[in-house]
C-alpha cells in the first residue's frame, strides 16, 4: 500500500482495525544459520551491532546473502531497501562497479606482498590533498586501529597518559573500559579515561582542573547535533591551553559530511584525525592522519600489522574517492537524506507520532518517545518490525548512499507511513507488546559514566 491508500484504509475502518499485514516472509534459512552460530561463535556474531538483539529477533532476517545498490537480499531470498548500509561503510552502494573493478584488478595481481605497494603512497597523497589536518597518513583496517594509534601518538608527544573523550571510539582497552563490556581489561585503564559532554565545554575544563598536567589527548566525535557557540574550536583551544592534542574521530563523519569530513564541513583543523567506514565503500581500511609534528611520533611507536598495507582496501579507497569527486556523492547524499527526513516529518505531523529524526541528512537516526517523553527502544522496535516486514531494513543509524534513488526514498516513506500508523495505534492503546511479533531490541552496552 502507498501512503494515500493507507490514509483511505484508516478512514474507512474508523482507525479501529489492524492495518493489513504484508505477506509473511520465510526466514527459515536465517534461523538455521543462527542455530549453528550460537553453538560455536561467542555471542553469535562478529560485530555486536549486527546481532539479533540489535533488531527484532524473530522478524528481522539474521543473515544477508548479497546486495546491489542500496538493496540487500537475505539468505531466504527476501529483498530490502537497506539503511544501516553495513553500519556506514557502503557509501556508493553494494557491488558498485568502479570499485569492484578496481579491487578485482588488484586481486588478479596478488593482494598482499612481501614488500610495500605504491598504492599506499597514492592513497596517502589523496588523503593529504582532501583532509584539512592531513600532512601525514598511516593505515589500519578498522576504525579502532586509527583511534588507538591517535591516542598513542598523543600520549607519546605529550608524555601524558590521561585521555578526555566524548562519544564512541572503538573496542580497544582504553575505550572499552568505559563501557559495561569491560571484562579482561586491566583496571588501571579506568583511572586514565575521563568523559566530557558534547556542547558543554565546561565539562572538559572541569576534567583539566581535576587532572592538571595529566591529560595528553582530547578525542571526540561529532554526534547528531551541530556544535553550538563555536564548541569545536573551543575544545581545540582548551586542549591546547592545557597542553593536550586534539583528535577528531571522523570514523562516521569522514567522506560523508564532506570529502574531508566534519573538519572540512565545520572549518576546523584538528591535530589528528581518524577515518574508516566510508573511505572504501565497504572494503576494510582505516587511516590516522594529522600534522607532521605529531604524526612523526609514529616513527618510534609500535603501530604495525600484517594487513594494513594490503592492496584491496587501498585500491577500493582510491576508486571510492574518485567516485565521490566525479559523481558529486556528498551533495547527493545530503539531498536524499533531506528528502527522507522531510517525508518522515510530514508523516509525523500527520499521524502525531512522537519521533525525532536526529543527526545530519547523510547519517541520521530515529528517536521515539513514550508518553512520558522518554526515549523508547520498545516503540522503535515496533517501528523496525513493521518496516522490516514491508521490505525496508532500518536499524540504528540511517545512512544514505549514492544508490538511494528517489524511488527508494518514496517507497521507504510509504512503508514508514504504514509502520508509523501501527506505532500510533500502539501508543494510543498504551501497549507496544500487543503488537510485537518478535523480541524487542536492546542496547549494545551501557556506558559506565
Ligand atoms: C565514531 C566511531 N569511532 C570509532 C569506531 C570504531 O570503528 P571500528 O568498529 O571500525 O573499529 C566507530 C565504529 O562504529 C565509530 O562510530
Amino acid at each position: 500500500m502507498n501512503r494515500h491508500q493507507v490514509v483511505k484504509q484508516i478512514k474507512d475502518e474508523g482507525n479501529r482495525q489492524r492495518l493489513v499485514d504484508p505477506p509473511a516472509r520465510n526466514l527459515s534459512q536465517s534461523e538455521a544459520w543462527w542455530a549453528r552460530a550460537k553453538e560455536i561463535i561467542p555471542r553469535g556474531t562478529q560485530t555486536l551491532s549486527k546481532g539479533p538483539d540489535q533488531f527484532v529477533d524473530g522478524v528481522t532476517p539474521k543473515y544477508l546473502d548479497h546486495g546491489q545498490g542500496c538493496h540487500v537480499w537475505d539468505v531466504d531470498g527476501n529483498e530490502y531497501i537497506d539503511y544501516p548500509m553495513a553500519l556506514g561503510p557502503v557509501l556508493l552502494g553494494y557491488n558498485y562497479a568502479p570499485v569492484v573493478e578496481a579491487v578485482t584488478r588488484e586481486i588478479r595481481k596478488g593482494t598482499t606482498f612481501t614488500l610495500m605497494s605504491p598504492l599506499e603512497v597514492q592513497l596517502a597523497e589523496l588523503l593529504v590533498e582532501a583532509i584539512p589536518c592531513a600532512e601525514m597518513v598511516r593505515f589500519g583496517k578498522n576504525g579502532a586501529d586509527a583511534t588507538m594509534a591517535a591516542i598513542r601518538i598523543a600520549r607519546a608527544y605529550t608524555g601524558r597518559d590521561h585521555v578526555a573523550f566524548c562519544g564512541y571510539h572503538g573496542c580497544h582497552d582504553w575505550y572499552a573500559i568505559t563501557t559495561s563490556l569491560n571484562r579482561g581489561i586491566p583496571r588501571f585503564n579506568a583511572g586514565l579515561i575521563h568523559p566530557f559532554e558534547y556542547n558543554r565545554p565546561q565539562t572538559l575544563e572541569a576534567q583539566f582542573a581535576l587532572y592538571p598536567d595529566k591529560i595528553g589527548a582530547v578525542i571526540m566525535e561529532v554526534p547528531a547535533e551541530d556544535p553550538q557557540e563555536n564548541f569545536l574550536q573551543r575544545v581545540i583551544d582548551l586542549a591546547h591551553k592545557y597542553g593536550a592534542l586534539f583528535i577528531l574521530d571522523e570514523i562516521c563523519t569522514g567522506f560523508r559530511w564532506s570529502l574531508g569530513g566534519a573538519q572540512e564541513y565545520y572549518g576546523i583543523v584538528p591535530d589528528l584525525g581518524c577515518f574508516g567506514k566510508g573511505m572504501a565503500n565497504g572494503f576494510s581500511i582505516s587511516a590516522v592522519v594529522g600534522k607532521k609534528e605529531f604524526m612523526k611520533e609514529l616513527n618510534d611507536i609500535f603501530f604495525s600489522m600484517t594487513f594494513s598495507g594490503e592492496t584491496i582496501g587501498l585500491a577500493a579507497s582510491i576508486a571510492t574517492i574518485g567516485e565521490i569527486r566525479k559523481k558529486g556523492v556528498i551533495d547527493y547524499i545530503w539531498q536524499q537524506g533531506k528528502k527522507l527526513r522531510e517525508g518522515l516529518y510530514r508523516i509525523k505531523g500527520e499521524l502525531k507520532v512522537d519521533v525525532e529524526i536526529v543527526g545530519h541528512p547523510p547519517r541520521s537516526g530515529f528517536v521515539f518517545r513514550d508518553a512520558l517523553g522518554n526515549e523508547s527502544l520498545d516503540i522503535k522496535s515496533l517501528f523496525l518490525q513493521e518496516t522490516h516486514k514491508r521490505g525496508v531494513l532500518f536499524g540504528g543509524p540511517v545512512y544514505l548512499s549514492l544508490s538511494h534513488s528517489d524511488e527508494d526514498v518514496e517507497r521507504t516513506l510509504d512503508v514508514s507511513y504504514e509502520a508509523m500508523s501501527i506505532v500510533k495505534k500502539s501508543v494510543d492503546e498504551g501497549s507496544v507488546d500487543r503488537f510485537m511479533e518478535g523480541q524487542k531490541m536492546g542496547a549494545v552496552y551501557r556506558s559506565r559514566r
